[in-house]
């Protein structure tokens, strides 16, 4: 409805890539992104992120538009008071990556007359590609900024596009319009709300990307059951920005340096070199299930060095390991109530004992009283007895 002619060579590079089903061609060909899009996109550069104006660069503007990435749309400033540091820009809505989108309405796997609950309006883009397969009245999308919400109501509007847009916290979902027959939810979530599953109908299906602090993240797929739980695997990848809930503590190093380190280290040494948990995306993920509330920051030298940096900032622990380029053994430090590093070479020896599982072999259970992970089938519950 907002632009065929501008619209339809996306939808084709994404099918020609492989990344759209027939069953969203259509959709895609008559939505433009670009009328989604702000006047300033911010672009990630080695020092941050900068501005690109419509403006004063209306053809890079447009190819980015048009082009399959993700794009910030607003930003803003945080300033690390604790740690009497740096103002960092800190994106806060997107524009999703095209495939993205496309994979995760793909997975939703939608049919005509069923009703959507979208959660993190951002642009009103995927509210739009909803509205056109599915009709304004059956999509209802929840987003948590007022100014976002806003500008997205009058972008769908000037596409001609009318769902309903609540301004709120879509943790909560949107009770005054549930059931629904499929919730899409494009933040990133660690605890899946029990409301979400509350308000889809049995049998129903919840797509949302789900990550830890250290590994944002995959997609999980989950199919509410009859007696009020919902599960499902993962289904693949999807990086997204933190429902605004849970976002972890941005900075590893303000924690490393507002706390008193130990007196004490307590180990000196490891013989885990850290690419083998952080340079495998499997073990990555499998560290982030089991060693809860940790981030992880690397530091680079010119040589080829580097250090890992865990910290959790609730209890000030944080962990440093060392790795020159040859060496078989590496420099640690541990400080504080957990031995950070000591727990992931402990959920590294697991995932290997375990036969070294892919993230597509874990899962999600969501009941009303919390989740639980598991891996193969609900009934093999993460953690793992030691
Ligand atoms: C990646 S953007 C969403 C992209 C969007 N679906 C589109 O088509 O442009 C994530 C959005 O989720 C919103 N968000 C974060 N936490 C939220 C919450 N608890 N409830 C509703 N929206 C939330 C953010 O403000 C942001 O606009």
């Amino acid at each position: 409805m907002s632009g065929e002619d501008s619209a339809a060579p996306l939808a084709d590079q994404l099918t020609r890539a492989g990344h759209l089903t027939p069953a969203w061609r259509d959709a895609f060909a008559r939505v433009d992104r670009a009328r989604f899009l702000p006047d300033r996109v911010w672009i990630r550069g080695d020092d941050g992120y900068h501005p690109v104006d419509r403006t004063a660069e209306p053809a890079r503007w447009g190819a980015l538009a048009y082009d399959d990435q993700a794009l910030v749309t607003h930003v803003e400033d945080v300033h690390a008071a604790a740690d009497g540091g740096e103002t960092a820009r800190v994106p806060c809505s997107s524009a999703s990556m095209p495939r993205v989108v496309a994979l995760m309405l793909d997975t939703l796997d939608v049919a005509d007359g069923m009703s959507v609950l979208e959660i993190g309006t951002g642009t009103g883009y995927n509210a739009a590609l909803l509205s056109e397969r599915l009709g304004d009245r059956h999509v209802v999308s929840v987003e948590v900024d007022p100014r976002i919400a806003d500008a997205a109501r009058a972008n769908l509007k000037s596409t001609g596009y009318a769902p309903t847009v609540v301004t709120g916290d879509g943790t909560l979902g949107s009770p005054a319009h549930a059931p629904y027959d499929r919730t899409i939810v494009t933040c990133a979530l660690h605890t899946v709300p029990y409301a979400l599953v509350e308000q889809t109908v049995p049998g129903g299906v919840i797509v949302l990307p789900w990550g830890t602090g250290l590994y944002n993240g995959v997609l999980l797929r989950l199919t509410r059951a009859g007696d009020g739980t919902a599960s499902g695997p993962v289904v693949g990848d999807s990086a997204f920005m933190w429902n605004r809930g849970e976002t972890p503590h941005r900075d590893v190093m303000a924690t490393v340096r507002t706390r008193p380190p130990a007196t004490t280290p307590k180990r000196a040494t490891t013989g885990l070199d850290p690419r083998s948990v952080f340079g495998d995306e499997d073990a990555a993920f499998t560290a982030g299930l089991l060693v809860p509330d940790c981030r992880y920051s690397v530091g680079h030298g010119p040589g080829g060095e580097f250090t890992l940096w865990l910290a959790d900032h609730s209890t000030g622990s944080w962990a440093s390991v060392d790795h020159t380029p040859g060496a078989d053994t590496h420099p640690l430090h541990q400080h504080g109530p957990r031995a950070l590093w000591s727990e992931v070479e402990a959920a590294y020896a697991w995932w290997q004992r375990a036969g070294s599982p892919v993230r597509t072999r874990y899962g999600l259970t969501v009941t009303p009283a919390g989740q639980h992970l598991w891996l193969d089938a609900p009934e093999h519950t993460l953690p793992p007895h030691p």
